[in-house]
């Protein structure tokens, strides 16, 4: 299993490029399954996430290419529609699947996602959207079989919180439901943007009623399209973040910073200012290209933060930020309200000389002069992300085992942060 050997305390500098949107990207590949044809996506980075997506769609019948960012899925020949436990358990995201097989095949059969290291993560609201839409759903011998022989009805799909996931699949559902859909309390997440943008550009037809609510008016059929991914915005937060706690200033290209303003608020109560600029170079299509430059604190001030849903702060920064909290000059704390238990990065945080308290779904950090090198394990992707941060920072030798996690969702992080002047070494 690979691993990370981080010689710290090196500072950064120069210009990184931001890749496409992980969690945009997902779904967005799911959403191939609505219709019969090739679609293209560009902008997509070599993720561990889309090769199991990508073998999840083969499966299926599908015809995955992917080749210097593109990726071009032919769904002409479809033919399972199963997803079974050895490709879901790898990838909850998986579940995406289900919405377009049940809207296009009438028919789904989907292994039951099991928890993961940031918690239990039910899946019972994605169910109650198919529910809504007219599906028989029976949950049996470890899989979610869920049918409609006459096809999906509109109706009204009311969340009672927020979920990305559930709100996705519940579009990609009602695109091709017979007749009208509302869905109230939609997530807001820009990959949620993307997505509806996306299946519009295949004819769907999707109105923003309010802030709230998605008004679906069912189409018959769909058409393959070819779309630009958006720049991945937790990927941008990490490398702000990576020059926040080495006080180094870097330019963070190719993003998008108002997907960034619920960091960008915290970081400048930190202490940091940012230089926001349209890039001169590689425009993209139809959309003015960012960078963000950062100019980081020289003495960090202690922030509180709680996660929310979008526009909120990210729960996926949330471990990257407690590592830059450590440093602090005081203590702080960090509610964490959408997954409380996604906290197993703080013990490792802890073995690198953090002073941190976990209880009742909230850190309490104590800010300390410095980390120091020590031998880590990575738990999930975004702790992965964190412990690097922290070994960037540190006096001496960090080495983090187990980061295969950080290759489901950052391309080539060491290398990228290597560019800047860090000094990783991936070893196996
Ligand atoms: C997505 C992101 C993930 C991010 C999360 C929250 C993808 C592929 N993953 O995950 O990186 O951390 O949003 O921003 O985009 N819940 C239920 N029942 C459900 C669905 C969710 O109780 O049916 C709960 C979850 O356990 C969690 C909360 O709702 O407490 C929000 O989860 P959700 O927004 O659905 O997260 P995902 O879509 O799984």
């Amino acid at each position: 299993m690979d691993s990370f050997i981080i010689n710290g305390q090196r500072k950064l500098q120069g210009r990184v490029y931001i890749s496409g949107a992980k969690n945009a990207i997902l779904p967005i590949m799911t959403a191939t399954l609505l219709t019969a044809g090739k679609s293209t996506l560009t902008n997509v980075p070599r993720l561990n996430d889309f090769k199991n997506m990508a073998h999840l769609l083969r499966f299926l019948g599908a015809k995955v290419e992917h080749e210097n960012e593109q990726m071009i899925i032919d769904t002409k020949e479809i033919n399972q529609y199963e997803a079974p436990y050895e490709l879901v358990s790898k990838m909850r995201a998986s579940i995406y699947v289900l919405g377009p097989l049940l809207a296009r095949f009438r028919k789904a059969r989907v292994a039951f996602p099991g928890g993961c290291a940031i918690g239990t993560r039910p899946v019972d609201l994605h169910l109650m959207a198919m529910e809504r839409l007219g599906a028989k759903i029976k949950v049996e011998h470890g899989y979610i079989e869920a049918e409609c022989p006459d096809g999906l009805k509109g109706s009204v799909i009311e969340f009672p919180f927020i979920s990305v996931g559930a709100t996705a699949n519940a579009i990609m559902a009602a695109v091709l439901a017979k007749g009208e859909t509302i869905i109230k309390n939609i997530a807001l997440e820009p990959d949620i943007d993307s997505l509806i943008d996306c299946l519009i550009l295949m004819g769907a037809q999707i109105e923003k009623v309010n802030n709230k609510e998605l008004l679906i008016k069912g189409v018959t059929e769909l058409k393959p399209f070819e779309m630009k991914m958006i720049p991945d915005r937790i990927e941008a937060g990490t490398m702000l973040l990576a020059a926040a706690i080495t006080k180094s200033s870097i330019t963070v290209s190719h993003c998008e910073p108002k997907h960034l303003e619920a960091l960008l608020s915290k970081m400048e109560q930190a202490g940091c200012r940012f230089e926001i600029n349209n890039e001169d170079c590689h425009p993209l299509q139809g959309e003015q290209p960012f960078e963000i430059t950062i100019y980081p604190a020289q003495k960090i001030n202690p922030v509180d933060i709680v996660t929310e849903p979008y526009p909120g702060f990210p729960t996926d920064l949330q471990a990257q930020f407690l590592a830059y909290m450590c440093l602090a000059d005081g203590s702080s704390n960090l509610k964490e309200t959408i997954y409380p238990d996604r906290f197993m990065h703080v013990a490792e945080l802890n073995r690198l000389g953090a002073d941190i308290q976990v209880s009742g779904g909230m850190a309490i950090v104590n800010g300390v002069a410095g980390f120091s090198g020590a031998e880590v394990m990575a738990t999930d992707l975004r702790a992965s992300a964190t412990l690097v941060l922290a070994g960037l920072a540190a006096e001496g030798m960090t080495k983090i085992s187990r980061i295969y996690h950080i290759d489901r969702g950052y391309e080539r992080i060491e290398e990228k942060l290597n560019n800047l002047g860090a000094d990783i070494k991936r070893i196996l």
